[in-house]
Parts: C-alpha cells; sequence; structure tokens
C-alpha cells in the first residue's frame, strides 16, 4: 500500500508490523554533538547528514524497520545521489516520521523537574511536515525519579501537554507517538520505577481520553520498568518484562495498537533482551515493538567513527542490531544471535 494514502490506522499498525520496529534518528543538534563527541567526529550540516544517509541507505534494513523519526534538519536534507530522505524512506516502505517537541526545559517552581515546550506554531508546523512526506510525529515528555519527585504538577503537566500534542497531530493526518519517558538514572528500586511508570501512564491516558484523541490511531512509547541504573540490585530480564507487563497491563487501553519502547540508557544487548523476554511472554493485547535511538546506533556509530571507508562496516553494524531487535519481537532472539556475523 501506498505509504502516503494510508489512513492513521493503517498507518499505526503498519508501524507496528510483526517483525518490524522504529528507528529513532531525530537526536538534536544537542544530542547529535554529544553523540559525535564520543567518537570525536565534529557535528557539521554534512557530518549528520553523512551519518543519516549511511543508516537509511542500508540495503535490507526495510525487513526489520517499519519507520524512521526524522529531525527537523533531517527531514529536509537529501542522500548522496540528491533523493530527499523522506522519498529515499517512502522508496523502500519505510515510513518517515518527525520530531515535533522543541525539547525539556525546567518546570517553573518545580526544582529538578521538566515540561517539554513546542505547543504554540504546532498547527502550522505539523501541515508543513505532512507536505514534507511525514505521516507520524514523536513529542517526549520527561518524568526524573528523585527525592520528593516527581509532582503531581509534573505529572499532569507534561500529560496535559503530550495529548495537546497528539490531538493536533491526529488532526494534520499525523499518528502521534506519544513519549513519556520516566528516566531509570538514580538508585530507586524497580518496585519505584513501577510506580512512577504507573502513575505517569494514568495521568498520560486520563488527559488523551479528555482531549479526544483516537487510541486507536497513536502509539505509546514508554520507558521499561528497570531498576534505577545505579542501585545495587539489578532486576533480571524475566522480573523487569514480569514488572515492565504488569504496569502496562493495568495502564494501557488494548484499543492501542503498539507499544514502542525507547531504549533509553540501556546497553544494546540488554534493550534486545528485555524486548525479546516480554515477547516470549505473548501474545498480549498490543504490539510490543521498539523505537530505539542509542540501542540501534551504537556499535553503527563506533563503526564508522566519521570515516568514509567504514560505512560499509557501519551499515553492518546496524543491520545486525535491527536483525536481533526483529527477532525479540517474535521471542525468538538468543544471546548467542549476538555473535553470528552481521
Ligand atoms: P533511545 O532509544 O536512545 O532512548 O532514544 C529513543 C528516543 O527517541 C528518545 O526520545
Amino acid at each position: 500500500m501506498a505509504i502516503h494514502t494510508m489512513s492513521l490506522e493503517e498507518t499505526a499498525q503498519a508501524l507496528v508490523a510483526p517483525g518490524k520496529g522504529i528507528l529513532a534518528a531525530d537526536e538534536s543538534g544537542g544530542t547529535i554533538k554529544k553523540r559525535f563527541d564520543s567518537i570525536a567526529v565534529e557535528s557539521t550540516e554534512e557530518t549528520r547528514r553523512a551519518y543519516r544517509d549511511l543508516l537509511f541507505t542500508t540495503e535490507g534494513a526495510e525487513d526489520f524497520v517499519s519507520g524512521v523519526i526524522l529531525y527537523d534538519e533531517t527531514i529536509r536534507q537529501s542522500s548522496a545521489d540528491g533523493t530527499p530522505f523522506p522519498k529515499l524512506l517512502e522508496s523502500k516502505g519505510i515510513i518517515p516520521g518527525i520530531k515535533v517537541d522543541n525539547g525539556a526545559k525546567d518546570l517553573a517552581s518545580a526544582p529538578g523537574e521538566k515540561i517539554t515546550e513546542g505547543l504554540d506554531g504546532l498547527r502550522e508546523r505539523l501541515a508543513e511536515y505532512y507536505e514534507l512526506g511525514a505521516r507520524f510525529a514523536k513529542w517526549r515528555a520527561v518524568i526524573t525519579i528523585g527525592p520528593g519527585i516527581p509532582s503531581e504538577y509534573c505529572l499532569w503537566t507534561n500529560a496535559h501537554a503530550l495529548a495537546r500534542y497528539a490531538a493536533l497531530a491526529q488532526e494534520a493526518g499525523l499518528v502521534p507517538i506519544v513519549e513519556p519517558e520516566v528516566l531509570m538514572d538514580g538508585d530507586q528500586s524497580i518496585a519505584r520505577s513501577f510506580d512512577v511508570t504507573a502513575h505517569t501512564l494514568h495521568a498520560v491516558f486520563t488527559e488523551l481520553r479528555d482531549q479526544r484523541v483516537h487510541l486507536e490511531q497513536m502509539l505509546l512509547k514508554p520507558n521499561m520498568v528497570l531498576s534505577g541504573y545505579e542501585s545495587a540490585e539489578q532486576a533480571d530480564a524475566d522480573e523487569v518484562a514480569e514488572q515492565t507487563l504488569r504496569c502496562f497491563y493495568r495502564h494501557v487501553p488494548a484499543a492501542v495498537p503498539g507499544i514502542v519502547f525507547l531504549s533509553g540508557g540501556q546497553t544494546d544487548e540488554d534493550a534486545t533482551a528485555h524486548l525479546n523476554a516480554m515477547n516470549a511472554l505473548g501474545p498480549h493485547p498490543w504490539q510490543l515493538s521498539f523505537s530505539y535511538g542509542r540501542a540501534l546506533q551504537a556499535p553503527a556509530l563506533e563503526a564508522w567513527g566519521g570515516k568514509p571507508e567504514n560505512v560499509e562496516a557501519a551499515q553492518q553494524a546496524y543491520y545486525h542490531r535491527a536483525r536481533l531487535n526483529s527477532a525479540a519481537r517474535s521471542g525468538s532472539y538468543t544471546p548467542e544471535m549476538e555473535r553470528e556475523a552481521a
């Protein structure tokens, strides 16, 4: 089916088609600079273009990748042969998406907490992105766990903004990916991560309902329920799967076609193993898939190192991670597959 003629429901379902997930390549200028700093590559418009070009031209990735989230700069850039990135992706059957929030800023009168900005003028920006070829969108809210936080104020203001964005996206013909990310930094237990994630999802789905968002025409992009990264006690993959599923069964309506997890600083292998463990316990009311940034790109970024002669090795590394996450969609990933040739 031609991507540009699909209904919102069809697009949402295609994004979570069996064996497929989403590549998040929507790092903002600041974030991509951090990633490039880690491999000692200068972040310029051309290095950013070249890096995204290598990801998007990876042959066969379309067997595992249903959609790619782009950044404002990237959706306007082109492949080396002059083909605009959205056209290139669409020619492979990959749905172009776009990050539309303007980032998380300090929330007034709430030390340590954030609110995501970007609602002003959003209707007009969404219309332009639709013209540029985007068929889905993403907005990320950030919830921080700490002593006495998150506050109700932070949860509900972020949930309200997410729902306002989602309603506008649907009006513009774009499937909203609703991303409330509870950060897993800190030394909290998995039980505390569970409680905050549950509370966050409750606020988000209450606002989505109140603001008339069609659940059949959206995807949820949440964190998994993990032990805080600095906690002395780390839950294993089976417990992560069990706690994450328990939380989502309670709080995510079955009308939502898919849950596409973010990786959020997990190692690439953990992100794959955790998704696999959840799908091994299926079937579930929704598709359980991935929308990974770091966990899909880390080995490719390192293999590339900014050098044209490494493009092929980087593409192999990306293809390999995409293939393993595709296997995790059906619970058929095994750690032995990590060592198979890419
Ligand atoms: P990570 O998978 O690196 O967390 O990125 C996903 C994303 O899009 C965060 O907004």
